[in-house]
């Protein structure tokens, strides 16, 4: 049985103040309502919120993601940021390749590759995010993308080290846009991406690794989507920044 996950992308929302607000109130919810079959729970603030988060949360079910790593250990990076940074800010999650950071930062699978290898070698988890465009998906070529991200985003990475990898499928057309996957071809994409693990690395992982989705998941579609086989969880964007929705959706994913 995978554990199921629901993790929180605050995106570039909150200054350091209203993170600290945020983050306290959904601790309060968590603390008062979480049972222990709940959901993992991971939250991403910006990287200007993330140590006093980390901080705010100590001694809760919460842990804490970054939105971004950079690939090398450290030296003339201006406005980086390293695996062990993170770490020693009480950072135990980094999402990895983000459709924005794809489409706006010009990141590759290739670099993702690297920054998944850098922040695993200092045991973090890395969210690993794929996904197609509308454009895409409408030329009917989404498999081919999702193979292509998934092949290239985990190459050099070992069997064993698959334990620290978490892929959140995430259609660019659904995010933000309040157009949800269906749960039919979410389920459709995870069994794919499940296919392509057991392809490279065998049932055992494949059977282990856990498979999010991302894209207008709200209080409202949450039980549906996460009640199919293959979808382990969600990575919930707008919804993660009002905690009483957060709380629902981390209930629904069970
Ligand atoms: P929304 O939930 O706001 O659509 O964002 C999804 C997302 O990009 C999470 O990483």
């Amino acid at each position: 049985m995978r554990k199921k996950l629901v993790a929180g992308n605050w995106k570039m929302h909150k200054n350091l103040t209203e993170s600290q607000a945020l983050i306290t109130e959904i601790r309060g919810i968590v603390r008062d309502e979480f049972r222990q079959n709940d959901a993992e729970i991971v939250v991403c603030p910006t990287a200007l919120a993330l140590a006093s988060s980390a901080r705010l949360v100590e001694g809760s079910e919460i842990r804490i993601g970054a939105q971004n790593v950079n690939e090398n250990k450290e030296g003339a990076f201006t406005g980086e940021w390293s695996a062990s940074m993170l770490k020693s800010a009480g950072v135990s999650h980094v999402i990895v390749g983000h459709s924005e950071r794809r489409q706006y930062y010009n990141e590759t699978s290739q670099a993702c590759a690297l920054k998944n290898k850098a922040a695993i070698l200092e045991d973090l988890v890395v969210l690993y995010c794929v996904g197609e465009t509308l454009e895409e998906r409408e030329s009917n070529q989404h498999f081919d993308i999702i193979k292509n991200q998934i092949e290239q985003g985990l190459e050099g990475i070992t069997g064993e080290e698959m334990s620290q990898v978490v892929i959140a499928y995430e259609p660019v057309w659904a995010i933000g846009t309040g157009k949800t996957a269906s749960a039919e071809q979410a389920q459709e994409v995870h069994a794919f991406i499940r296919s392509l693990i057991d392809s490279k690395y065998g049932q055992a992982i494949s059977q282990a690794v856990r498979i999010l989705y991302g894209g207008s998941v709200k209080p409202e579609n949450a039980k549906q989507i996460f009640g199919m086989e293959d979808i382990d969880g969600g990575l919930i964007g707008g919804a993660s920044l009002k905690p009483r929705d957060f709380f629902e959706i981390i209930k629904a994913a069970q």
